[in-house]
């Protein structure tokens, strides 16, 4: 490989490392030390998907789809909170395994995933 072709390449990456590692930052910096991305993403995701829509598995156990604005709507927030901390049907209690301040983080975060309404 030609020397300005290498430099191109790294030049790249860089700034697709860069540009993905600030849009982190400037989306979910300030949540305190809790980080709810990466709470769902580790404890939650399994069953509804990183972008909240479900996976196959928590289709089949009959999870909500957080994207759909309509569940947003007619969901209220202790409902939300209720069902981290005890549980639905199918959906795990969170109470043992989490801190309560990181399962309101992820209800906060729940309602993240629902589609901007403008902007
Ligand atoms: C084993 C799969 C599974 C995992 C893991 C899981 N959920 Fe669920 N979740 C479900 C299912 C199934 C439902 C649907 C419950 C129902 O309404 O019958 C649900 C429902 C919910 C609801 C809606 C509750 C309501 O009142 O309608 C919220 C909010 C939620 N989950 C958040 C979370 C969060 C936050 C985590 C991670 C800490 C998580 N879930 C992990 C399966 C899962």
């Amino acid at each position: 490989m030609n020397d300005w072709k290498k430099a191109v390449s790294y030049t790249i990456c860089s700034l697709a490392f860069f540009g993905l590692h600030s849009n982190f930052t400037t989306t979910f910096g300030q949540d305190e030390e809790i980080n709810a991305k990466k709470l769902f993403e580790y404890h939650c995701a399994t069953c509804h998907g990183e972008d909240g829509k479900g996976t196959k598995r928590g289709r089949e156990l009959k999870s909500p789809n957080f994207a759909d604005p309509e569940w947003q709507a007619k969901k209220k927030d202790e409902e939300i909170l209720n069902s981290i901390l005890n549980g639905k049907n199918k959906m795990p209690r969170w109470t043992d395994k989490l801190k309560s301040e990181e399962m309101h983080a992820l209800a906060k975060y729940v309602r993240k995933l629902a589609p901007k309404k403008r902007g």
